[in-house]
């Protein structure tokens, strides 16, 4: 690909940078659908971030997307922030229109359009248990409750963190989320009638592989089992779902579809997912 005046820039703003994959996904598809456009990755150190920020917005770019540990500090130095970025308390991606920058947080329904797609199943109304009370799992309850879903319970090993974000679900979205310990009795009840059991904990994750979030024998056949890790493309967790019957959700979903809902604000056409996910699986292997 030839960059030229007309190139309309995608940056990445984190530090360190490390070998993130949205560069190849995203490059990809432009070239793809043969647009103009250029994703590059750009190390920017807390102190510099300022003014890197209001470099961006001079420049031909059409936005970026934000990552550790920019996602909370970048808010200060945008025009506006959309609601539900608000209530995520975080910023993945921002764009740029004629020098404002806006910023949204494109991970929860992301994660939303990867369970749908992959998994299935609709929000709305459903029974739903998160593990895991980090930052992803913020952006993925919030946007659950956003989206009208009917009851969700959290579980953490740390139960402080479960319960503050469950009392910050409730009063400032919707009253629908409950927390229950992480020890396999209370999992177990919190599993009764559950259609859908989310993993967003690192267990499972590279180098521990062989761990499982929860007790195998907790799974029952009529859940929607979801991971949001994607090394290993199957967790063990994963495996365990699918001998026991469940429908299994992969981790990569979430990355993709995070930045099919940022491709579309910054080019306004529609992502060529297929080929995004491809791109992934390549670099992955396996
Ligand atoms: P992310 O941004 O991916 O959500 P994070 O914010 O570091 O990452 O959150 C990691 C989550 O995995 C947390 O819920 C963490 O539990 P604590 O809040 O108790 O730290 C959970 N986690 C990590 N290692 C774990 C382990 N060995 N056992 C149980 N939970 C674990």
């Amino acid at each position: 690909m030839t960059i030229d005046v007309d190139t309309k820039l995608v940056g990445l703003l984190g530090f360190p940078l490390g070998h993130s994959l949205s560069p190849l996904m995203h490059n990809r598809a432009f070239a793809t659908l043969g647009l103009n456009f250029h994703y590059l990755p750009i190390q920017v150190s807390e102190a510099h971030l300022p003014t890197v920020a209001a470099g961006l917005a001079c420049m031909n770019f059409a936005g970026y997307n934000v990552t550790i540990p920019h996602k909370i500090r970048i808010m200060a130095h945008l025009d506006a922030v959309d609601d539900l970025a608000r209530l995520i308390g975080a910023v993945n991606t921002v764009v740029l229109h004629e020098g404002r920058a806006t910023g949204y947080n494109t991970d929860g329904a992301g994660y939303v359009r990867a369970l749908e797609s992959e998994g299935g199943v609709t929000v709305e109304g459903r029974k739903i248990v998160v593990l895991g009370c980090g930052g992803a799992a913020r952006a993925i309850a919030m946007t659950l409750a956003f989206r009208g879903v009917g009851a969700l319970t959290l579980c953490n090993r740390t139960a402080e963190k479960a319960h503050a974000l469950a009392a910050d679900i409730n009063s400032r979205v919707r009253p629908c989320c409950g927390v229950a310990p992480m020890e396999p009795a209370a999992l177990e009840a919190a599993l009764v009638g559950a259609e859908v059991l989310i993993n967003t904990t690192s267990m499972g994750m590279h180098p521990q592989e062989d761990r499982l979030p929860l007790e195998a024998g907790l799974l029952h056949r009529d859940l929607v089992v979801s991971d949001i890790v994607y090394n290993p493309r199957e967790t063990r967790l994963l495996r365990e779902a699918a001998a026991r019957g469940c429908r299994v959700v992969h981790g990569l979903g979430m990355l993709v579809y995070q930045g099919v809902e940022g491709f579309r604000r910054w080019t306004g056409q529609e992502a060529p997912v297929e080929v995004m996910f491809a791109a992934l699986r390549e670099k992955l292997g396996g």
